[in-house]
């Protein structure tokens, strides 16, 4: 057994080590710079408090983006020289974001010690590679991202660090190899334990979805499927989880080897980036060679974004949350006997909140972000919840989970085609979100994004908009000025949320335009990006009229499109004349 020591090395903080949104993201290169990483890692030990790492034992894995086993290394030194008990590692160091948290939540080790906490090494749907991004979040005892208070206390510390510990003299550990090495150090013993990354998770799907009905689906004929991971972790899940689990035909999965630059791709799924897939269901410019498939889906770098796609048709992610939520009881065993409650982030579009309405359910609008839905799940008051970037859950775990998505999806498909496997037309994913639109309405759409704006520009044209808002006669004189046909803005503020079970406040969460006739304009700044400042605006309209809910959404929402780049002088801030990316 090798022995090691522990040094203390003396360190001066890094300016802008503030966790955003999901974590610290960077460049590679700010990342490389000496002592960079050591940095946010003593100072999330000593955020935690020394006391309780002691003994402890922590999660260490992410993507598998570049940098990632460099990364990994220095961790499982750090953690070994602070007095970590344990540290587990998903095999080749790859775990993805949900399956962290199942893990966390779940996870016996040999010992039948549990985790304490993961540091998840992800940035998440930023690109990968040496000139890319990468990125490190802590998540907590419950499995969830660690909370503004913890993370306010890791920036706090960063800003004062002068010294870290570490275990120069340990070996590289092996990550590629399922097994534990056991070290001695002067706090005593100190195991790595690199275990199969998919296993813990594919046991927890198997407990919440009836595998067999999925099975039926998938190994009939009529049924075609094509599943996406772009180059990311969810690739290591899906052989396991549709071929091996659900025998899917293994030509159904593109991309689904993990690389650590995602293939020089953008590892988002959107209409944008999921580029090939998008093609193969018949929604790119040009027609497919081959007849698209039924189904479709695909994931993002960390595995918990999804993009769920039907024949030629693409379903918004508010619309799917709701139809998840709508169809959770009858489809999936795991929500049998009821949802305790369902929640969206405030710039998802209010469908959800018609299914809530209807079916009598708990319903919660939170700020952007998964940590707010965790706090609702741990006071049993939030089953199924969902934000319109692509990120959809439960409380299985306490992250967003792209493969439950697509697995959610299946259960319903496989339910309304039930009798239809052997003859008949199957029921589309088209005609499920008709079906949905005619009994709910339908909430027209859209977000626009301008990614890497100056930063200055960016905060007066927020600045503008807020000030704005304090004459709402002027709001709708301009409004009428330029689109006489859209309704009259009734309320305008910025998003305040109070957490109903901390009481904690969450203030500026965004600039809301709310109108007479229910729609909706929404401006923010994104936290997740790493260089520059992205706009992000977000556009909705809704239709109860079950003869209206057929048209193009970007034709419905041309209207309040522009009179939200009015409204914010876009162009006049920003140079923009049009945004980066439209989903
Ligand atoms: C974005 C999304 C947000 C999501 C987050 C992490 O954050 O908008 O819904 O929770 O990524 O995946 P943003 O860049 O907008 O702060
Ligand atoms: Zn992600």
């Amino acid at each position: 057994m090798v022995i090691f020591s522990v040094v203390k090395k003396e360190t001066s903080p890094f300016d802008g080590q503030k966790p955003g949104t999901s974590g610290l993201r960077k460049k590679v290169k700010v990342f490389k710079q000496e002592n960079y990483l050591q940095n946010f890692v003593q100072a999330t030990f000593n955020a935690l408090s020394v006391e309780k790492i002691k003994g402890s034992t922590i999660v260490v894995s992410g993507d598998g983006r570049y940098y990632s086993e460099e990364a990994i290394q220095i961790i499982v030194k750090m953690a070994a020289a602070n007095g970590v008990r344990r540290i587990w590692i998903g095999q080749n160091g790859l775990l993805s974001t949900p399956a962290v948290s199942a893990v966390i939540r779940d996870r016996v080790g040999a010992d039948g010690e549990k985790a304490s906490g993961a540091f998840i090494l992800t940035a998440s749907h930023n690109p990968g590679g040496p000139h890319e991004d990468f990125g490190i979040k802590y998540n907590m005892e419950n499995g969830g991202p660690a909370p503004e208070g913890i993370t306010n206390k890791i920036y706090e510390n960063t800003t004062t660090i002068k010294e870290y510990f570490i275990a120069e003299d340990l070996p590289d550990v092996d990550i590629s190899t399922i097994g534990i090495t056991h070290f001695g150090g002067p706090a005593g013993p100190f195991d790595v334990d690199v275990f199969d990354s998919a296993e813990d998770y594919v046991k927890l799907m198997k407990t919440i979805f009836d595998f067999e009905a999925i099975k039926k689906l998938l190994t009939c004929p009529k049924f075609t499927f094509c599943y996406d991971a772009l180059h990311g972790v969810a690739g290591a899940y899906a052989n396991r989880i549709f071929v091996e689990e659900l025998s899917a035909d293994e030509s159904s999965l593109i991309n689904c080897i993990p690389k650590e630059d995602f293939g020089g791709g953008h590892p988002d799924p959107n209409l944008t980036y999921a580029k090939e897939l998008v093609a193969r269901m018949g929604l790119g410019k040009e027609a497919p060679t081959s007849e698209p498939p039924e189904f479709g889906a695909a994931a993002d770098g960390d595995a918990d974004r999804n993009m769920i796609l039907g024949k030629r048709f693409f379903v918004t992610p508010s619309d799917s949350v709701a139809i998840i939520a709508a169809n959770a009881v009858e489809a999936i065993p795991y929500f049998s006997s009821g949802l305790k409650g369902v929640a969206r982030s405030m710039p998802t579009s209010a469908a959800l909140d018609v299914v809530a309405k209807n079916l009598d359910l708990k319903f919660f609008e939170v700020p952007t972000g998964w940590k707010f839905f965790g706090n609702l799940m741990d006071a049993g008051m939030c089953s199924v919840c969902g934000e319109e970037s692509f990120g959809t859950g439960s409380d299985h775990i306490r992250e967003k989970d792209g493969i439950w998505a697509v697995l959610a999806w299946l259960s319903i498909l496989a339910l309304k085609n039930k009798d239809n496997l052997a003859g008949g037309e199957l029921v589309s994913v088209e005609d499920i979100v008709h079906s949905h639109w005619a009994s709910y309405g339908r909430h027209y759409y859209t977000r626009y994004d301008y990614e890497n704006v100056d930063a200055g520009a960016a905060k007066e044209l927020m600045a503008h908009l807020v000030k704005l808002q304090s004459s709402l006669p002027e709001v709708n004189k301009i409004i009428k000025g330029v689109r006489p046909d859209v309704s009259n803005v009734v309320h305008g503020d910025e998003f305040e949320y109070k957490d109903p079970v901390d009481g904690s406040v969450s203030k500026h969460q965004g600039i809301r335009y709310l109108f007479e006739d229910g729609s909706r304009l929404i401006f923010r700044l994104s936290g997740t990006g790493s260089e520059g400042a992205t706009i992000r605006l977000y556009i909705e309209q809704y239709e109860a009229n079950p003869s209206k809910t057929g048209r193009n959404s970007q034709e419905a929402l041309a209207p309040l499109v522009e009179v939200a780049l009015h409204l914010s002088k876009m162009e006049e801030f920003t140079g923009r004349s049009s945004p980066t990316v439209i989903t």
